[in-house]
């Protein structure tokens, strides 16, 4: 794959995005998010990746937000038509059957936040600072900022950041339930693969089965508790669920056979 505003690898089952246009703080332009879904058609389809962590290059942001310039002279139905493409992108990343994890290295603004948010766990480094300050550009956030935000700190807050446009610090954010973590800037890396570890090492069908069961219940008119115990009831054809219930009962580690 030939990726040039994003860095993709794969060490050791785990893939990394690294979203790389550091001149322009890593802002989210049309070219970015063509690479992204390209990536993530690698990430769902290679069954030797059990997980992806995204980050944004260098030290300062993560992704200051959708590219500004790019969209500054669009009309009515350019807009919407930006609004909707990163809504679906930003849904694949949230559907992924393979664990994803934000690791926040700077800031964190607008469609940055909103990508973070759209990722199934956040790590944030000391420096991290999030917001969505679309209201002082004219805007609404466009890539699901209103709702996410809203699922994952309630009401009050969100409408708070959200009408202010106002900047969190990491400690706040993690105070919020915003992140899962905070770290050094020189730990984050390793703070996002060893919680990447912590759940590779259970079952991965399990775990994409509780993904499609934590995202049922934001989902309109599908009701979680029937999906959670349709998915409950699937894990008993799996070999994952033969190993682990084995392992258990043979009094050794399971290996996961990821099926
Ligand atoms: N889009 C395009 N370019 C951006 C950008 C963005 N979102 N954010 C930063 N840049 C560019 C700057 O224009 C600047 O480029 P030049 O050197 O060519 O002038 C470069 O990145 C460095 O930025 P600054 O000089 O501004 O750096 P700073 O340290 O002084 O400030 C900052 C950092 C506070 C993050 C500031 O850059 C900023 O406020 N950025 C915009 C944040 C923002 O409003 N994000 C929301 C975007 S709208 C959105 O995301 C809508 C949506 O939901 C769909």
């Amino acid at each position: 794959m030939n990726f040039e505003t994003i860095l993709f690898e794969v060490n050791s089952g785990v893939a990394k995005i690294t979203i790389n246009r550091p001149k322009a703080l890593n802002a989210l332009n049309k070219q970015v998010f063509s690479e992204l879904e390209e990536a993530m058609n690698e990430v769902y389809n290679n069954f030797d990746i059990k997980g992806l962590i995204i980050t944004g290059s260098g030290d300062k942001s993560f992704i200051a937000g959708a590219d500004i310039k790019e969209f500054s002279e669009f009309t009515v139905e350019q807009g919407e038509e930006l609004s909707r493409n990163g809504m679906r992108i930003f849904k694949i990343i949230e559907d992924s059957p393979k664990p994803v994890i934000a690791a926040i290295n700077g800031f964190a603004l607008g469609g940055g936040l909103e990508l973070a948010m759209s990722c199934h766990l956040r790590i944030a480094s000391d420096n991290a600072r999030f917001g969505q300050p679309e209201v002082g550009l004219g805007v609404t956030p466009g890539y699901g900022g209103t709702q996410r935000l809203t699922q994952l700190i309630g009401k009050g807050k969100s409408m708070e950041l959200l009408l202010t446009g106002a900047m969190l610090k990491a400690d706040a954010a993690l105070v919020l339930g915003l992140v899962n973590q905070v770290t050094t800037q020189d730990e984050l890396m390793k703070a996002a693969q060893d919680l990447m570890g912590k759940i590779n090492n259970v079952a991965p069908t399990a775990v994409s089965a509780v993904i499609r069961c934590v995202n049922a219940f934001y989902t309109d008119g599908v009701d979680g508790f029937n999906t959670e115990a349709v998915e409950f009831g699937k894990c008993f054809a799996t070999e994952d669920f033969k190993e682990g219930t084995t392992a258990f009962m043979e009094k050794r580690k399971a290996n996961f056979p990821g099926k």
